[in-house]
């Protein structure tokens, strides 16, 4: 009986953190209960493809340089669960929902909208964007046009 017990809660442990670490889920996933936005988004904004720019201009970078722009061009660089390399997280290669509504594991799993930030700040917009831009637009037009 112990045993049983013992191992059921290390399962739990184990499934708890496994699924942590890995909290970001990349846009596609959001694409079934979020049709409309999902589509809008791969439509219209340019983050939708953004490997695909910076690729276009890796043959002239460092390795170094290169990885420089995975900070705004790809999903959760250098965030737990976020994007590592084009081979080992290729879902979260290009700057997707979760760049903005944070990791989204958790809100997947219980359908909650508590579980997911909708109210986005300055703050967020100014990580990627340089923040004179940001407050000369008022912030109205990199929230509408580059998101859905
Ligand atoms: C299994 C279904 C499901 C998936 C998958 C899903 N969501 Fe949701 N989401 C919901 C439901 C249900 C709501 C609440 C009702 C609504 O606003 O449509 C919601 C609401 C939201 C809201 C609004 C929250 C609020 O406070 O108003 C945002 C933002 C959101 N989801 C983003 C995402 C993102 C980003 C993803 C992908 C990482 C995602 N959702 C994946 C079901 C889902
Ligand atoms: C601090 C954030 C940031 C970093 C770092 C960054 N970029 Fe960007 N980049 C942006 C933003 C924001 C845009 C979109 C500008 C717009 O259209 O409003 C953009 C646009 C681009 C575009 C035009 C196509 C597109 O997606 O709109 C290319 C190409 C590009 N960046 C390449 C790079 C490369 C290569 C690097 C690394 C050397 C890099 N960027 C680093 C923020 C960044
Ligand atoms: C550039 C940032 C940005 C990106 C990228 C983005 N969103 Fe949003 N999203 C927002 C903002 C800002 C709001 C809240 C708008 C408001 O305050 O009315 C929002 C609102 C939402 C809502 C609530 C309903 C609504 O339309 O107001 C859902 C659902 C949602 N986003 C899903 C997604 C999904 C799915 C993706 C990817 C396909 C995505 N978002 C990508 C910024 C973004």
């Amino acid at each position: 009986m112990r045993s049983i017990l013992v191992f059921v809660v290390a399962l739990l442990i184990f499934t708890q953190t496994g699924y942590t670490e890995n909290n970001y889920v990349g846009s596609e996933k959001c694409k079934d209960c979020h049709e409309k936005e999902y589509r809008r988004f791969q439509k219209y904004s340019k983050k939708a493809e953004s490997y695909k720019h910076i690729a276009l201009m890796e043959k002239g970078l460092t390795q170094e340089e290169f990885k420089k722009c995975f900070t705004c061009h790809t999903t959760g660089y250098g965030k737990q669960g976020g994007f590592i390399s084009l081979s080992q997280t290729p879902k979260l290669k290009n700057n997707g929902c979760e760049s903005c509504h944070g990791p989204g594991g958790d809100h997947i799993a219980s359908e909650d909208p508590e579980d997911i930030k909708a109210k986005l700040t300055i703050d967020d917009c100014i990580h990627y964007h340089n923040s004179e831009r940001v407050k000369s637009f008022k912030f109205k037009p990199l929230k509408y046009a580059g998101a859905h």
